[in-house]
């Protein structure tokens, strides 16, 4: 666990929620308060079923927050004072229907009031039934709350309460405690420095209606991005198209085509300290683009002759300026190093993140990524983790890399 500096103690407002885990937030109090940390638990009516609020008086040593208040004219002071006091916001274990009253900024109860009048950090930790998590909707919520710079402990896989075997199980207490710390100190470290992040996939136009393109959902390179901003960092975000949320207090620049690719990093890179091409630009556009809906051929094969794309990376790699560190990703379904490795030397990178895209849990689409690092000296292969904590590896090393 990560100790908090000497003399200081920081708030913690603890928010439940109503589910069978509820009685894990006992645990989780007593691991912030190991760490160092005050500690005050704001419950949910729902919560309120599953374990009693004097529990939490006696762990916490504050009257825990209910709804159930004998003098409810007290609510905005108390509300508001709790918002303040606060230096980190927890929801653990959050509903679906808490991160539902969040995204769309209901404040009916005094969990909701207090997180929308909140400036401190929030981490949520969900927990529920799987089928209710993979719901569209939950999951829309959840994307809504991390581009406003929610940050989540996503659940693990398991044996659920309700029989059920899947997604939803609250995670571990000790790894929300560890992002809590995390959270109540920051790390500054990108603070100064300029940060462009290329994400998402480009688009090559046949005619009017239709293109050809990569898979890529931008959220590696949205985390990222993210992550760069977190840690100081000025950041500006080429965007591809892609359907998930923009991140606050980041730039960003769309494109479509890799040629639009091109003039955007061309025109952003050389102010920039920190280049990470995160993008899966595709390497081959149709030699002509039609000027009407192309129609069918009676029956004869469609042939389509593509010409080659420009490698933004190749052409970055070949202008890069002193002090600057230059990222590229590979994405690859065989011979992953040796062909990421090609890479790294022929781009003129500093560092390459090689991804398997063949494996479960890594590549597109997915939240998580399994990577291995690659620079001119070094190999590090990071275990399966979340996208953001991948970002998070890939900042590390750019930063070790920086300062050699
Ligand atoms: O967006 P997600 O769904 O989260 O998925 C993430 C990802 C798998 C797309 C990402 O992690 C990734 O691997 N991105 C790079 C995809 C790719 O184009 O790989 P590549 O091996 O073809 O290209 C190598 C490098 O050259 C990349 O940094 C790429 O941005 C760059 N490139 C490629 C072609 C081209 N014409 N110009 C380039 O600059």
């Amino acid at each position: 666990m990560i100790p908090m500096p000497a003399n200081e103690k920081p708030h913690v407002v603890l928010g439940v929620t109503g589910g069978i885990a509820a009685y894990k937030a006992c645990e989780l109090l007593r691991l912030l308060q190991k760490g160092g940390a005050d500690v005050q638990v704001i419950m949910t009516r729902n919560a309120c079923e599953f374990i009693n609020p004097l529990t939490f008086d006696t762990l916490s040593g504050y009257p825990c927050i209910t709804d159930t208040f004998n003098r409810p004219e007290r609510w905005s002071v108390e509300h508001v004072a709790l918002a303040k006091w606060a230096d980190l916001f927890v929801i653990a274990p959050a509903t679906a229907n808490i991160m539902a009253k969040m995204a769309a900024g209901l404040a009916d109860d005094m969990l909701s009031t207090t997180v929308l009048a909140t400036k401190a950090p929030v981490l949520i930790a969900p927990a529920m039934n799987t089928g209710m998590y993979v719901n569209p909707a939950t999951q829309q919520n959840m994307e809504i709350l991390k581009a406003r710079g929610v940050h989540f402990e996503d659940p693990s896989t398991g044996y659920l309460a309700c029989g059920d075997t899947g997604v939803g199980k609250l995670a571990p207490v000790e790894a929300i405690a560890e992002h809590c710390f995390k959270l109540l100190s920051p790390r500054r470290d990108l603070a100064g420095l300029r940060v462009l992040v290329t994400a998402g996939p480009t688009r090559e136009m046949l005619d009017p209606v239709r293109y050809i393109s990569n898979r890529s959902s931008g959220k590696m390179g949205y985390s990222l991005a993210e992550a760069s901003r977190d840690r100081g960092a000025e950041v500006v975000l080429l965007s591809g198209p892609v359907a998930i949320p923009a991140p606050q207090g980041v730039r960003i620049v769309p494109f479509v085509s890799t040629q639009d690719l091109l003039e955007a990093v061309l025109s952003n890179a050389p102010a920039c300290d920190v280049i990470i091409q995160a993008a899966a630009p595709a390497d081959y556009r149709p030699a002509e683009v039609a000027g009407q809906k192309i129609k069918k051929q009676d029956g004869e094969p469609f042939v389509l002759t593509m010409i080659e794309n420009p490698d933004v990376a190749a052409t970055i790699g070949k202008q890069k300026k002193p002090g600057q560190t230059f990222v590229g990703f590979a994405a690859e379904t065989e011979q992953v190093l040796e062909h990421a490795a090609g890479k790294l030397v022929r781009k003129n990178l500093d560092l390459i993140v090689a991804n398997d895209v063949t494996k479960p849990g890594a590549g597109f689409d997915v939240d998580t990524n399994i990577v291995t690092l690659i620079s001119s000296d070094s190999r590090k292969t990071l275990p399966l983790q979340s996208k953001r904590d991948v970002a998070d590896c890939i900042l590390d090393e750019i930063m070790k890399l920086r300062q050699a």
